[in-house]
């Protein structure tokens, strides 16, 4: 027996037995595009984000950045700053109030820490990345601590420092693990069938460094009660319960007083998920002042404090005979991460699920430098290793003579490849079906077509991302007045989720979508998990679902006692919510609402608070996004401009439980991809460590101008394992992009950029 098939049986003896869902196939609220519920707050400018929380006595706190390496601080000399205008404290390792070391996140989604790395920042003199927080000033207002922050001088001894990614990659080792799974799968030999095959493409490809720019920075208001041991944290957090155990163990706090507050995320993409320092320096420095202090960094601070995406260097080699069937699949590479994290970004995902291969070699390994913590930025590893695959597709395909998407046919995997389990479900051949119709898809030679100076070309790639869900817990009250809410501290950087769930639960409980509301974004809320693996929406969809199950049973107990009762003889398996109430699945006059039950027994209400059950799903079965992007660019033939002038995405996640949030996700994802193959990209002194472009105005985000109409469809097709029959879709929408322009940039000119970003000069 191999160890999957044991893995498997174990899975399958703890898999509750589980009835399937009423919901899974039902269209009603579920399934229609609604408009998000905190779209008119937003647009209103009435929505509070972190820094707009208007709290009184308020202090403002900067940082100071070190602009050394590595090494020790020798002195800082904070008098000046002391006497500015204005000045309350300047706070360093000299006069920090006591923090415990912080717990660092676990990527298996448990919520007992969030720090990113576990450094004893400025709690002692030493220095481990240029832009690491040296110093906080706190004064009366923003411009007071911004002009105080300039007059402190630090000197420092440097010691030996490694910042250079092409210097160390040579010496790279492979790392423990990447996300829980093994740095290298081998299956068969795949050098020596590489050696064999007929045909063989087998290149390298560059991915640079990218930074996170949510439209909202980072921000963080801290206020101590004033018995001293009652936290509250205004912070924009992809997992707040993670954030309040943080500062739980950091300050030896009780965790009832703890509360993290979250409402408005104004975009995470990752680089809200796990605590960074400045938070924790917001928290020291409100305790040295005795006073709330407001924390909110500027565009600079988010590219000094914040990690963002690994360079990466990865071989891609494959191997065929003619029919274009894969004898050798080869994908192997360096990325960074630093000495005080680890986090070997997973390029190697992609391949280890989208293509049949009778022989794989994937291998990660990772060099580590003194920089700032490396992080998750949407689709990480998919996003970088599927620009390295899916060119790489595209080359073979061009040298095998098939076209890209029949190659993807021929290579489509009956099971997963390297798993060797079965998928949940996978319908990624009909999705490029389906696009390829709408796209008008055609596999033209390339440097064929032209329009003026402009030299025209389509490109195809496919998008890939692995379904994750976390076992979180809902609360839902069902009022006597008809209506319900669901509570559970969710997160909202604006993807829809109280949209989603205020559906879910509406149709769930047999309401109308406007007597439900749903509460989220507070760690006084029950636990939910993070916001983060494109997984929230089934997370909290499975508990919500449990919650109100739990619900119904006890009301269903409530009535059911009473002789005149329409339930007396009734089971929770033979009735449905509907008309808002509960009735007979067979005589729709058997039954009655809420408001009458509960007026029945004397209650205003009735509530019950769930757990979800673990994701056996996932153990027992492959389970991903898929889709397929394709685009076409304009190549201006003089200056080596790309415009992308049409791009689809056409996408196989499971069902769509809203059309309209769900389109944005993926346009959100595809505009991302845009940034990241011809724009984005981290300039990073290589002798220094220092980022050497911290501005929107240095490190260009594609901006309106840079976007064509991109159109989304998609296949809704419910998967049977997954609750709701949904999988994620916050992520896969950047993923396949850049590959996708690539591949069209090589139909346009018939030149191969294979690192990236595709930046004129690299046309020329
Ligand atoms: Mo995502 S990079 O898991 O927020």
């Amino acid at each position: 027996m191999s160890i999957t098939q044991k893995i498997m049986e174990t899975v399958a003896q703890f898999m509750p037995d589980k009835e399937p869902d009423p919901l899974l196939h039902k269209h009603g609220f579920i399934g229609k595009p609604f408009s998000r519920v905190d779209g008119r707050l937003k647009v209103m400018g009435e929505a509070t984000f972190t820094a707009e929380f208007k709290i009184e006595n308020i202090a403002y706190a900067a940082l100071v950045y070190s602009t050394i390496a590595k090494g020790k601080i020798t002195k800082i000399e904070r008098s000046e700053a002391e006497k500015s205008a204005g000045v309350l404290a300047v706070i360093t390792h000299e006069n920090v109030p006591k923090m415990n070391d912080p717990a660092t996140y676990d990527p298996a989604g448990d919520s007992s820490g969030s720090a990113n790395s576990d450094l004893p920042i400025l709690r002692d003199e030493k220095i481990y990345w240029n832009g690491q927080p040296v110093a906080v000033v706190v004064a009366e207002t923003q411009d007071q601590t911004e002009q105080a922050a300039k007059l402190i001088n630090v000197e420092y001894e440097t010691e030996d420092y490694d910042v250079s990614f092409d210097a160390l990659k040579d010496t790279a080792v492979p790392p423990k693990e990447v996300m829980s799974e093994p740095p290298e799968v081998k299956i068969g030999d795949a050098e020596d069938a590489l050696e064999k095959a007929e045909f063989k493409i087998d290149n390298i490809y560059r991915t640079p460094r990218y930074n996170h720019n949510a439209i909202e920075p980072h921000a963080t208001i801290a206020v101590w009660g004033d018995d001293d041991e009652t936290l509250t944290i205004f912070e924009p957090s992809q997992t707040i319960y993670a954030v309040k155990n943080t500062f739980v163990k950091m300050f030896d706090l009780a965790p009832e007083r703890v509360r993290v507050i979250s409402p408005f995320v104004g975009g995470g993409f990752g680089g809200k998920g796990g605590m960074w320092w400045y938070t924790a320096l917001c928290v020291a420095a409100a305790k040295a002042v005795n006073r709330p202090v407001k924390l909110a960094l500027s565009r600079e601070g988010v590219f000094r404090v914040v990690g963002g995406r690994t360079p990466s260097e990865q071989r891609v080699a494959l191997g065929a005979n003619k029919d274009g069937k894969l004898s050798a699949l080869i994908q192997s590479g360096v990325t960074a991460t630093t000495t005080h994290n680890n986090f070997a970004e997973h390029f190697s995902f992609p391949a280890r699920h989208l293509y049949a291969s009778e022989n794989f070699f994937i291998g990660q390994k990772v060099v580590f430098l003194d920089t700032v913590a490396n992080t998750f930025m949407r689709g990480p590893g998919e996003s970088i290793g599927g620009f390295a695959l899916e060119s790489a597709m595209d080359e073979f395909a061009f040298e095998l003579k098939i076209d890209p998407i029949e190659l993807r046919r021929i290579n489509e995997p009956a099971k997963d490849p390297t798993k060797d389990t079965e998928f949940s479900m996978r319908n990624l051949i009909e999705a490029y079906k389906r696009g390829a119709e709408k796209f008008d898809w055609v596999n033209n030679p390339p440097r064929s077509q032209k329009d003026g100076k402009w030299l025209i070309g389509q490109g195809v790639a496919t998008a890939y991302y692995p379904f994750y869900r976390f076992t979180a817990t809902a609360r839902v009250r069902i009022n006597a007045d008809g209506t319900a809410i669901v509570q559970t501290a969710a997160h909202e950087m604006g993807m829809g989720t109280a949209t989603v769930q205020i559906q879910h639960a509406a149709e769930r409980l047999g309401l109308p979508i406007d007597r439900v509301a749903f509460e989220y974004g507070d760690s006084d809320l029950p636990e939910s998990s993070m916001a983060g693996g494109s997984s929230q929406t089934v997370s909290i969809g499975a508990s919500v679902r449990a919650a109100i199950e739990k619900a119904h049973r006890e009301l269903l107990a409530l009535a059911g006692d009473d002789y005149d009762s329409p339930f007396s003889y009734l089971k929770y398996d033979q009735i449905e919510a509907r008309n808002g109430g509960l009735f007979s699945k067979k005589d729709a006059s058997e039954g009655e609402t809420y408001a009458s039950i509960l007026k029945r027994v004397g209650q205003d209400y009735v509530e019950a608070e769930e757990t979800s059950a673990k994701p056996y799903e996932i153990m027992k079965y492959s389970m991903g996004s898929y889709g397929a992007q394709f685009c076409e660019v304009r190549v201006n033939e003089e200056s080596g401009e790309v415009r992308v002038s049409r791009f689809l995405g056409s996408f196989d996640c499971g069902r769509i439980l809203n059309p309209k949030t769900a389109t944005s996700q993926f346009r959100g994802g595809i505009i991302m991809g845009i940034g990241m193959a011809l724009t984005e990209e981290t300039l990073f002194d290589e002798r220094r460590g220092r980022i050497m472009n911290p501005s929107l105005a240095e490190y260009h985000v594609p901006v309106n101008l840079d976007i064509p109409k991109i159109e989304i469809i998609y296949n809704d097709i419910p998967d049977e394992h997954a609750p709701l029959g949904a999988h994620g879709i916050g992520e896969i929408g950047i993923t396949g992009v850049a590959a996708a322009i690539a591949n069209a940039v090589f139909n346009a000119t018939g030149k191969r950029v294979r690192d990236l970003p595709i930046t004129p000069d690299k046309l020329l």
